[in-house]
This record gives structure tokens, sequence and C-alpha cells, in this order.
């Protein structure tokens, strides 16, 4: 087998199966009561931190690659964005249900237009009236344009320049999570700022060779005469 086919066939479905260990871990400990006594709050907290914990991943690839070499990581970036995403939904479900659902009043029964209207008004007064859930949405909404524009057709169609200015939005999702995280924490702060500071060292990084580029690219452009 040739390495391209062992990253193929091999790694890349090992990959994919393991960022599911996650779900079926919380899967198989809410169906066997290995949760805490406060089930709903768990699969909030486990969901929103692998969203997190992916996106930090997929943001690391790019760096990864520049720092080893290893041009094959590349590979593997988009599957982890797709996971930060997919984890940023179902956070986003569980909330749904265990935060906003559980507070409704059913005149017309749970399955019915007034629960569904009841609900959409819930959650987007949450959005308006707490600024950890309106930046914790804007973090999932600024993953949204990045999940349905992954595909080749799509960087076909913007180009490489354009997908690649778009893309750089998972930065600015990365920080709005950081910040999410950051406010909604009460009292150890630890965890939320070792995130902020791998999101910081990233975004220093790309930085850091966005200036560099540039610097050479200034250096080695032909100097312009100037006119008498
Ligand atoms: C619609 C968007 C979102 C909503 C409504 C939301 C809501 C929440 C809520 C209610 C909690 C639990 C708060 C508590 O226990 O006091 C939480 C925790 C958390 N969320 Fe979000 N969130 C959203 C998006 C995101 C996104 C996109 C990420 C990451 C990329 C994220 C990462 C986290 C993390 C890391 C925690 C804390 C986990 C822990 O304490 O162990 N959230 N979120």
């Amino acid at each position: 087998m040739t390495t391209q086919n062992v990253l193929r066939f091999v790694v890349k479905p090992a990959v994919c199966a393991a960022a599911l260990g996650p779900l079926a871990w919380l899967t198989w400990a809410g169906l066997t009561g290995n949760l805490s006594v406060n089930p709903l709050s768990d699969l909030t907290n486990e969901t929103g931190l692998w969203a997190l914990r992916f996106l930090a991943i997929s943001l690391a690839i790019t760096p990864l690659r520049r720092v080893t070499g290893w041009n094959w990581v590349i590979r593997f970036r988009r599957m982890l964005g797709l996971y930060a995403f997919f984890y940023g939904v179902l956070h986003f479900l569980v909330y749904t249900i265990a935060d906003r659902f559980a507070g409704l009043d059913f005149p017309d029964g749970m399955a019915s237009w007034t629960t569904a209207r009841n609900l959409a008004a819930s959650v987007g007064e949450d959005i308006y009236k707490r600024p950890f859930i309106t930046i914790g949405f804007t973090a999932l909404m600024l993953m949204l344009p990045l999940a349905i524009t992954s595909t080749a057709g799509w960087i076909r169609r913007l180009g490489g320049k354009r997908w690649n200015a778009l893309h750089r939005l998972a930065y600015v999702s990365g920080i709005a999570a950081v910040v999410h995280y950051y406010w909604l924490v009460k009292a150890d702060v630890r965890s939320p700022l070792l995130y902020a500071a791998v999101m910081a060292v990233l975004l220093g990084a790309r930085v850091y060779w966005a200036r560099m580029k540039a610097a050479s690219v200034a250096r080695s452009a032909p100097a312009v005469p100037r006119r008498a």
C-alpha cells in the first residue's frame, strides 16, 4: 500500500471514528446513568468543550504543517473543522432542550406550532439578554459559512484567495468561543485561560508568518525609480 492509500483508507477513517468517540462515550454514559446528578448540564458542557477542542485542533493544523513540514496533515483540517461545527450544533441542541424547552409551558401539547414558536422566542430572547449566550451563538454562526464552503466545489467557486480570507473567520469564531467560555465560568477561570492562550499562540503564529511573507515580498519587489 502506498503512503497516500494508508492515509486515505486507514488513517483518515481512524481519525474520523476517533472524533466520534466523545459522542459515543456521552451516549453510553447518558444511557447507563454514568453521568453526574445533572446529566443535561454534563452533556451541554462536554459538547461545548469538544466543539472548542476540535476548533483549536483544526486551527493548529496549518502551524503544525509549517513547523514540521508534514504536508499530509492538511488533509485532516477540513474533517476536524467540521467536527468542531458538529459538536457546536449538538451543544446548541442540548442547550435548546435542557435550558429552553424544559422551561416552557405547553398549552397546546408538546408537539405543536405554539411550542415551536415559544421555543424560538425563548432561544432568541436568551441570545439577546445573556451576553455569554450571545457570544456563543456568534461563535457557532461564524462556523456556519465555513462548514458550507468546506467542499472542493466551493473552493473552486470562490477561488483560493477569497476562500482563505473567508476561512480566517475560524479565528474569530475561536476567540468568540473562548470569550463565551470565560464569561460563563463563575470561579475557576484556569481552563478558559488555557484555551485563550492556545488561541493566542495559534493566531500569533499566523500573524507572524503573514508579516514575514509581506516583508519578503516587499524586499523582492523591484525598486520603482523615483521621478525627478
Ligand atoms: C448557540 C450557541 C451556544 C449556546 C447557546 C451555548 C450555551 C452554553 C451553555 C448554556 C453552557 C453551560 C453554561 C453553564 O453550565 O453555566 C455552555 C458551556 C460551554 N460552551 Fe457553549 N454555547 C454555544 C456555543 C458554543 C460554541 C460554538 C462553543 C465552542 C466552539 C462553546 C463552548 C462551550 C464551552 C467550552 C462550555 C463550558 C464547558 C465547561 O464548563 O466544561 N459554546 N454553552
